[in-house]
């Protein structure tokens, strides 16, 4: 299953030692089987639970990856972080930030009444509530619009045509998003969307439901750990600036309530997903993706964290 893409260092993907590091941590966590996938939206229930795969992305477009890099989930939550990136390319960071703010809630991703108490404003962009607000700021138009612009944001991030959307999940947690749907009727009341509530949670339910597989989501971390510019297609596809405020939310709050240990055991910016997806960034070096829907209390994905923190132990990666 190994691929390497763009060698330049003239070694094949298979003796090179991060493929060797990523098959000796990937065989070490294979017997982790702690944790259920997520159920509250029905159809995530029916995956295969022992799946597991991993990719890491370097700058400079190398491709490694073990397990079954090329099996697509739906991003869930990964995609949080790139609505922020995309909503910050588009309007002024005084815009964004009088919809969201900066601050980690030491709460889980769905925590109800967790807008700021002066403010109004959802607390960050990475918990259900600022990523629906975020959402709104772009979500305007025609449901073929909605697609079309969801299609072009990740299709500039993966460096790929063909965006396909998980259409079953998509109706899954449409029919049942009862408390993100509260969550933005709150945000309405308080006159922080600008859109209908239908239209920022469609747009928001539908970038939830984009499939991408551990190659893409490694090359989309690898394009934040480029500080914005594609490793494979050269693209800038994110302003440096925004970069550095995407991966410094996400250092605080991408993991939710387990973000601070999470930066102490693995010690890079990264974000998970309910689907058991989640990736790192490891600025200046690579992109690190992970894929194994088990979840913890936490929501995020036992094996994934296992693997996170034996790589950063081995291959030093921690920033400090
Ligand atoms: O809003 C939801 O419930 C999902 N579409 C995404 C949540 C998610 O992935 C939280 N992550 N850990």
């Amino acid at each position: 299953d190994a691929e390497i893409g763009a060698a330049s260092t003239g070694r094949t993907g298979a003796d090179h030692p991060i493929q060797r590091e990523l098959e000796a941590v990937f065989e070490s966590c294979r017997d982790i089987d702690g944790g259920a996938p997520a159920d509250y939206i029905p159809e995530l229930a029916r995956v295969d639970p022992d799946r597991f795969a991993a990719a890491v992305c370097l700058t400079d477009g190398r491709v490694f990856s073990v397990g079954g890099a090329r099996d697509a989930f739906t991003l869930q939550s990964m995609v949080k972080p790139f609505l922020y990136g995309t909503a910050l390319h588009r309007f002024t960071p005084e815009a964004v930030h009088a919809r969201v703010g900066v601050e980690p809630t030491g709460r889980p991703f769905d925590a109800m009444l967790i807008l700021e108490s002066g403010s109004k404003r959802p607390h960050n962009p990475m918990v259900n509530a600022g990523a629906i607000g975020v959402a709104g700021m772009f979500s305007h138009g025609s449901e073929r619009e909605q697609v079309r612009r969801i299609r072009s944001i990740f299709s500039d991030l993966m460096g790929r045509e063909n965006i396909e959307f998980d259409s079953a999940v998509y109706l899954s947690e449409r029919d049942t998003g009862f408390g993100n749907r509260a969550l933005a009727h709150l945000m309405h009341f308080f006159h922080m969307l600008d859109v209908p509530v239908e239209t920022a949670l469609d747009f928001y339910f539908k970038a939830c439901a984009v499939r991408a597989n551990c190659h893409d989501l490694a090359v989309m971390a690898a394009t934040l750990a480029n500080a914005g510019t594609h490793p494979l297609t050269g693209r800038k596809v994110l302003p440096a600036k925004v970069v550095r405020d995407v991966l410094t939310v996400m250092a605080t709050c991408g993991l939710y309530d387990y973000a601070g240990r999470f930066w102490f055991d693995v010690g890079v910016p990264a974000k998970s997903g309910v689907c058991g997806g989640i990736f790192a960034v490891v600025p200046g070096r690579m992109g690190i993706a992970v894929f194994s829907p088990r979840l913890d209390e936490n929501g995020n994905s036992v094996r994934g964290l296992s693997f996170l923190e034996r790589l950063s132990k081995r291959r030093g990666i921690h920033v400090f």
